[in-house]
């Protein structure tokens, strides 16, 4: 354990929500960043995590904002939940908690968008509390350290406890980021590099020289494959038809292209699907995205030369270099660049899919 904070007061990597070393983490920055790192990596987070700063930089800043600027300003980091759960948790912390995120593992797990992970890690790096975030890479640094040869996820309670055991009482929140910085610059999930680890005179994993097989998981099943058609209508004044997705489920109160629903296979009629008649044409190509617990392969089709008037009720009309203001989640942002794709020079939106940890 020594050696472990040794090795990070040397090597931790710099990131903007942390301290400096000898100052205390502001916990509405350590909050922010522990909601934005949830299912994203670090180097997709670090530009959202500063202009959020920007915009809002308290929590009551935060709170008094429209929650749809929030989810606007969330837009491409992805798992959209988060957004809503950060703007409810600011206004609970701002009405109940004068503005102050509270202390304790506890107390923060009864805040919207705070499970048992996000809890531990602002219980321990903001407030210095004794606790043991553990995620995939803390579980593969200690089932490689202890050898546990049981797949996940039915390891998962004996990792956790072991987690437990070694959280010490001082420096918990150094602790827990050391955890987080060698599982993802030392101990990776393909080819650990044992040689510069602090840990490797204790770690069993190294010593029966398995460390690169473990954590063992149990197979899973495929991930299935629905299949749409989404539609992308221009007027006649460089605006796209965009409607709101209904405010609960996946994806919920985003901004969309009207579509089809997702189903097995392509509708087998799809213009049944288009929000009104026009000269639709299917463009060549298909859009992929990854969700979840689902692929997803849509097929577009394009109109343009739309008059406004006759899309009434079918949603609203997005001026195309004001699309940053709307709630698009990164597939619909596939969508239409795939629509723009062969009418303009280049895609509207650039950058990566955030992807998961
Ligand atoms: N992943 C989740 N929380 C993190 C943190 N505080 N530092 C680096 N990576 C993280």
């Amino acid at each position: 354990m020594v050696r472990l904070l040794g090795w990070y007061d040397r090597n931790h990597r710099r990131l903007p929500w942390r301290a400096l070393p000898g100052e205390t983490a502001d916990p509405y920055r350590v909050w922010l960043s522990e909601i934005m790192l949830q299912q994203t990596t670090v180097s997709a987070v670090g530009p959202y995590f500063h202009r959020f700063l920007k915009k809002w930089p308290t929590m009551k800043a935060l709170a008094a904002a429209p929650v749809e600027e929030v989810m606007s300003a969330w837009a491409g980091l992805g798992y959209y939940s988060r957004a809503r759960n950060l703007h409810a948790c600011a206004r609970k912390v701002a009405e109940h908690h004068s503005g102050k995120l509270p202390d304790t593992e506890q107390a923060l797990r009864a805040l919207p968008g705070i499970g048992p992970y996000t809890a531990a890690a602002i219980a321990a790096i903001a407030f210095g509390r004794r606790a043991a975030p553990v995620d995939g890479n803390i579980e593969r640094v200690l089932a490689r350290l202890f050898a546990i040869k049981t797949p996940l996820p039915g390891s998962k309670p004996e990792l956790r406890a072991i987690a437990e055991t070694l959280a010490p009482a001082k420096r918990a929140g150094d602790f827990a980021q050391a955890m987080m910085d060698l599982g993802a610059t030392i101990c990776t999930p393909k080819g650990p590099a044992c040689k510069n680890c602090p840990w490797s005179n204790d770690c069993l994993g190294y010593a029966m020289d398995i460390a690169a097989t473990l954590p063992a998981r149990e197979s899973k099943p495929d991930r299935p494959l629905r299949r749409g058609a989404a539609f992308v209508l221009f007027s006649r004044h460089d605006e796209i038809l965009l409607r709101r997705r209904p405010p609960k489920g996946l994806l919920g109160g985003m901004h969309e292209p009207p579509m089809s629903p997702w189903e097995k296979d392509f509708p087998t009629t799809p213009l049944d699907h288009a929000p009104l008649n026009a000269k639709f044409r299917k463009l060549p190509g298909l859009v992929h995205h990854g969700f979840t617990h689902f692929e997803l392969e849509l097929e577009v089709y394009r109109a343009e030369g739309i008059d406004r008037a006759k899309a009434n009720g079918a949603g609203e009309w997005a001026p195309i270099d004001e699309l940053a203001r709307f709630a698009l989640p990164s597939v619909m942002r596939k969508v239409i660049d795939h629509a723009l794709g062969d009418r303009d020079a280049g895609p509207l939106f650039r950058g990566k899919e955030p992807r998961s940890r």
